[in-house]
């Protein structure tokens, strides 16, 4: 009877969904508890590439039940995509998708005002993925919210129609954008048609009992801790706790049922979407991290942000988190660097310092940065941790020591059978 946790512990795309995907086998149920279509965990499995924004990473596991929790919040009509992706592969999974009653619905006007939002804002914008995170949410705390269980409702329509008018009365406070609300509505309806296959439970009653039945959960985080809407950079963050106490509120799980919090980084550091982001390289370095890692947005397609390994920032994040094991992704990214940077420490107001600032947006931070020799290898053929390059065991093993964390697995390439348990 155990849930264990994984998540993100820096600014997200660190690699979970192949994590999750590959520890998956492991446990009985797989549950996202917050974010929402804004996440994109991409998986590949032979030569098929999967990216889910919603349905938990577990579901390519055949005997695994996937629950998407009330944390979460959910467009159907992304919801509807993913389902009909898997249903092309020729997955079976609506018997073990289940989804929370009390999970929010996104509407399509929280798109729409989620644009217009973002348009007003210009130079300081976000960089938000556009998929209404922060308006379902700001619904939810602000409890006007509509759920899955009220789609079972006879007075659905009425009040959809409520809160709609609440929207384009919004909405109109902002400078006009292009929005086409007819067809996003109409493509709502249908995927309300298409969600009401799966069935909606009360999955606190429902967790809690796999639980009691002696069954392993694993905790699926999306985004990273750098988000997080206490923690992260603020503003430019997203609109849950991304952390290991959302998993609490995300699925109904109480702290002490917690066992392992596994924090995936990856071997360097990424950023989309603007904000602060100390460590950050744009320069040639920056751009062949970039070209290397692949690395662009799996929801948006925009060019990830790139630069060195963060200790400090990682610091934080397995302090908040409380990480127990840390699995580092992408390490074969770095195979051709001669020298590979970690920031050691920050400097900031004439001081050195291992604490974020509050005013970490506005502050100019300069990481202190200690130089690696690259191991100038490729780990594509190494199947085994103790094979890897003895300057790769050096640069792990500095990590493990500054970070006071065990690195249980490396993962070196995108496949699944890629990661290396220590
Ligand atoms: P997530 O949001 O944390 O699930 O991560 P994303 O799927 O957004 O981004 C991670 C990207 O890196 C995906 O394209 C993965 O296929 C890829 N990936 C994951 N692990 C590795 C790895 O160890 N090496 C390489 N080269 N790519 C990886
Ligand atoms: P996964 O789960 C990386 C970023 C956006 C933007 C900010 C707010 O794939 O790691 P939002 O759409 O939530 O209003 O955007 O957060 N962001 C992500 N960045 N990975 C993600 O998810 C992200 N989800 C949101 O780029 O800067
Ligand atoms: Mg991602």
């Amino acid at each position: 009877m155990a849930v264990d946790v994984i998540l993100g512990l820096q600014w997200g795309d660190e690699g979970k969904g192949k994590i999750v995907d590959y520890l998956a086998d492991q446990y009985d149920l797989v549950c996202r508890f917050q974010g929402g279509p804004n996440a994109g965990h991409t998986i590949k499995i032979q030569d098929k590439k999967f990216i889910l924004h919603t349905i938990p990473s577990g579901i390519f596991r055949a005997h695994i039940t996937n629950i998407i929790g009330n944390g979460v919040v959910l467009d159907p009509i992304t919801l509807s995509k993913e389902m009909n992706i898997l249903d092309q592969a020729g997955i079976e999974y609506k018997h073990r998708l289940l989804i929370s009653s009390k999970a929010h619905l996104i509407l399509p006007t929280h798109r729409y005002l989620d644009a217009a939002t973002e348009a007003s804002k210009g130079q300081s914008r976000i960089g938000s993925t556009l998929k209404g995170i922060g308006p379902a949410y700001m619904d939810k705390t602000g409890r006007n919210g509509l759920r899955v269980g009220d789609l079972l409702t006879q007075d659905f329509k009425s009040k959809y129609n409520n809160i709609r008018e609440k929207h384009l009365n919004l909405v109109k406070l902002y400078p006009e954008i292009e929005f086409d609300l007819e067809v996003q509505e109409s493509q709502f309806f249908e995927s309300i048609e298409v969600l009401k296959q799966l069935k909606f439970i009360n999955s606190e009653y429902f967790i809690n009992q796999a639980l009691s039945e002696g069954k392993q959960i694993l905790a699926e985080g999306a985004q990273g801790s750098m988000l997080d809407i206490d923690f992260g950079t603020y503003p430019f963050v997203t609109s849950s706790n991304t952390t290991s106490a959302g998993v609490c509120s995300g699925l109904g799980i109480a702290p002490n049922k917690i066992r392992e919090v596994i924090g995936i980084a990856k071997a360097y550091c990424t950023r989309v979407g603007s904000g602060p982001f100390p460590t950050e390289l744009l320069d040639e370095t920056g751009e062949k991290l970039r070209t290397l890692g692949h690395e662009v947005g799996a929801t948006t397609g925009r060019p990830r942000r790139c630069g060195w390994l963060d200790i400090p920032q990682l610091q934080y994040t397995i302090m908040l988190n409380g990480v127990t094991q840390i699995v580092l992704t992408k390490m074969d990214v770095l195979d051709t660097f001669e020298t590979i940077q970690i920031a050691h420490s920050y400097r900031y107001d004439h001081k050195e310092s291992n604490e974020l600032p509050f005013d970490i947006v506005g502050k100019p931070i300069d990481p202190v940065y200690h130089q690696f020799e690259g191991w100038n290898t490729s780990l594509d053929a190494i199947t085994s941790y103790q094979d890897l390059p003895s300057k790769a065991l050096q640069y792990i093993e500095t990590l493990e020591s500054r970070l006071n964390t065990r690195i249980s697995m490396v993962s070196t390439g995108p496949e699944r059978h890629k990661l290396l348990p220590k």
